[in-house]
């Protein structure tokens, strides 16, 4: 979350997140259609979410959800559970990549297992988001301090947002193409 209006800039992280799973989703579709998923491009995601929202976005929901569970007590067990779908996701993630990866390199792993494996990801994730926008986001904004915003901020020391933070790195150059691909289509 920059320097931006705090929500927005929350809430256009889980945009942003949202558009990598909607691609996800289609190659999963691919997969249990029988057809040859991208394999790059799936493990490129699944990449991103561990290099980004695992270690920046989801460290300062971290100290934005202590913030507001004790403002809002109403609030403090589904924050705990959000907080809790933090380490799964990241767990579950992991796995996924991991997985992917062994596939590129040429180890034979069940189809059912990947397929499995990805589309669990899939629904938590978006799963995990949904809450966070319909629970948690306008009662942060409402709520939240300024105070309580720059602890947030300071949650972790920021770091360059390799897709989606307008640099032109090798990293992530495929996936980029893609998401602008998409752009144009829709
Ligand atoms: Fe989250
Ligand atoms: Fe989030």
């Amino acid at each position: 979350m920059a320097r931006m209006d705090p929500i927005i800039a929350w809430h256009t992280e889980h945009e942003y997140f949202h558009q990598l799973l909607a691609l996800l989703q289609r190659e999963v579709d691919v997969f249990h259609e029988g057809g040859q998923p991208n394999y790059e491009l799936v493990l490129d995601i699944v990449s991103y979410l561990h290099e980004y929202a695992d270690r920046f976005h989801h460290p300062r929901e971290d100290v934005a959800f202590a913030r507001l569970a004790q403002r809002c007590p109403d609030l403090r067990q589904p924050l705990a559970r959000l907080v809790q779908e933090h380490r799964i996701i990241a767990q579950s993630g992991e796995k996924l990549r991991k997985l992917i990866q062994s596939v590129i390199n040429g180890a034979i792993i069940p189809r059912v297992e990947v397929e499995v494996a990805a589309a669990t990801y899939l629904v938590y994730y978006g799963n995990h988001i949904a809450k966070e926008e319909e629970d948690v986001l306008t009662r942060a904004a409402m709520t939240l301090t300024a105070e309580d915003w720059e602890a947030v901020r300071n949650a972790v020391q920021p770091g360059p947002d390799p897709l989606f933070g307008g640099g032109s790195g090798d990293r992530y150059r495929a996936l980029r193409r893609q998401i602008a691909q998409e752009a144009r289509v829709v």
